[in-house]
């Protein structure tokens, strides 16, 4: 007897820590510490260099009491190989928490070593999680994290600072996947517009564009949930009411703290039962094999990816358009929903962000189709949520339109 009542008939909610939002909390750092029980700090970052940043979340630690290692060797998109020699820098330093400063990178490998540390060294790679074999029945295999993890965030964004998994690149394979544990997410999120403003142009916009990646993926995807969709409304209607300001002009007050309040809901709404699709799926294998930026390789394919999807949830696509401002008033659903692209690809052109041309754009080469789609499609997490049935023929296809 076929039981399945239908797809994903339960909805789970991640249970995420504090968040505080706002000018100068960066200053409550070590206040954060000392309510975790944090004494001795290591402090993962890429460096973020000539902002002075890291600097000054290390005197107020000190200054405070709590003392700090750094470990300043984390690259965009962390590998496994940069998790394991974090571990081995909180390990043989004593420390007994983290405060990661940074974007997604800084925060995730953060922590990725917090899950080492709790499973006794365990290899990063034995812990990445998969939608085959189901996820739920691996995670049973290792220990929780119960290692607090400060995180300060610097940019707006992936959101890493607020889910409950860690992205990380499988170095092997190569591939980017996906570390989940109970008590993974970070115990404090801090995020502040003074740190968030200090970003370049480029990285403003496209950071920015991953938070709304977050909202309408997961927005549209099987697994959303009324939770979800609440949230995720309002953080696209934020996003295009305030990215091209944020992104022209990082001291626009305004729009960036809008900005750090989108990127954090957008990562929320993920967690609340919503997930990613499509596009974060085949943008992964641009940002693995070709090292561009998250954010700038979930845009590329975008608008393609979504046309394809479009006619599985017009009603959706619908009310997008409404958060995203357009005037739908009178039209039906499938007119409305063809609303959402018109005001996609202006926000786009004027991001200055070209749809496609992989090859021109990236150096896409026709033999890494199979690797990127293979990931994609079998193993990766963000097949599940996709509002449309895809194939590996469909991905390819979808790709080679592309080039
Ligand atoms: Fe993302």
């Amino acid at each position: 007897m076929n039981k399945n009542i239908f797809e994903f008939p339960i909805r789970y909610s991640a249970v995420i820590g504090k968040i505080a939002i706002g000018w100068g909390v960066y200053e409550t750092v070590a206040d954060e510490c000392k309510m975790a029980g944090i004494k001795k700090a290591l402090i993962t970052t890429t460096g973020l260099k000539r902002t002075g940043i890291v600097d000054e979340i290390n005197q107020i630690l000190t200054g405070s009491g709590i003392a700090t290692e750094i470990f300043n060797k984390v690259t965009p998109n962390p590998k496994d190989h940069e998790i394991m020699a974090a571990y081995e820098v909180f390990k043989n330093t004593g420390c007994d928490g983290v405060v990661s400063v940074g974007g997604g990178s800084s925060h995730d490998c953060g922590k990725g070593l917090r899950a080492v540390a709790a499973n006794d060294g365990k290899n990063i790679l034995d812990m990445f999680v998969y939608v085959d074999p189901p996820w739920m029945e691996t995670i049973k295999n290792h220990k929780p994290v119960n290692i607090p993890q400060i995180a300060v965030n610097t940019t707006a964004g992936t959101g890493a600072e607020s889910t409950v998994g860690a992205a990380i690149v499988n170095s092997q394979a190569p591939a980017k996947g996906l570390v989940i544990l109970p008590g993974l997410g970070a115990t404090s999120a801090l995020i502040d517009p003074l740190l968030v403003r200090q970003m370049p142009q480029d990285v403003a916009a496209s950071t920015g564009f991953d938070a709304l990646c977050h909202a309408f993926e997961s927005f549209i995807a099987r697994t959303h949930s009324h939770y979800n969709m609440g949230i995720q409304y309002r953080a696209m209607k934020l996003v295009a009411e305030n990215l091209r300001e944020f992104t022209y002009n990082r001291m626009n007050h305004t729009a960036c703290e809008n900005m750090c309040w989108a990127e954090n809901m957008g990562s929320v709404g993920i967690g609340f039962s919503g997930g990613v699709g499509m596009v974060h799926g085949l943008g992964h294998g641009l940002t693995v094999l070709y090292g561009v930026p998250h954010g700038f390789a979930s845009a590329v394919v975008t608008l393609p990816v979504e046309r394809y999807n479009q006619s599985a949830c017009p009603e959706k696509f619908a009310e997008m358009a409404q958060a995203m401002g357009a005037d739908t008033r009178g039209l039906t659903a499938v007119q409305a929903s063809d609303k959402w692209f018109d005001e996609m690809e202006r926000l786009l052109a004027d991001l200055n962000i070209k749809t496609g041309h992989l090859k021109e754009q990236f150096g896409l080469q026709e033999k890494d189709l199979d690797h990127i789609v293979k990931w994609q499609y079998e193993r990766d997490f963000c097949r599940e949520g996709n509002p449309r049935d895809y194939n590996y023929d469909d991905c390819i296809q979808l790709l080679n339109d592309m080039l």
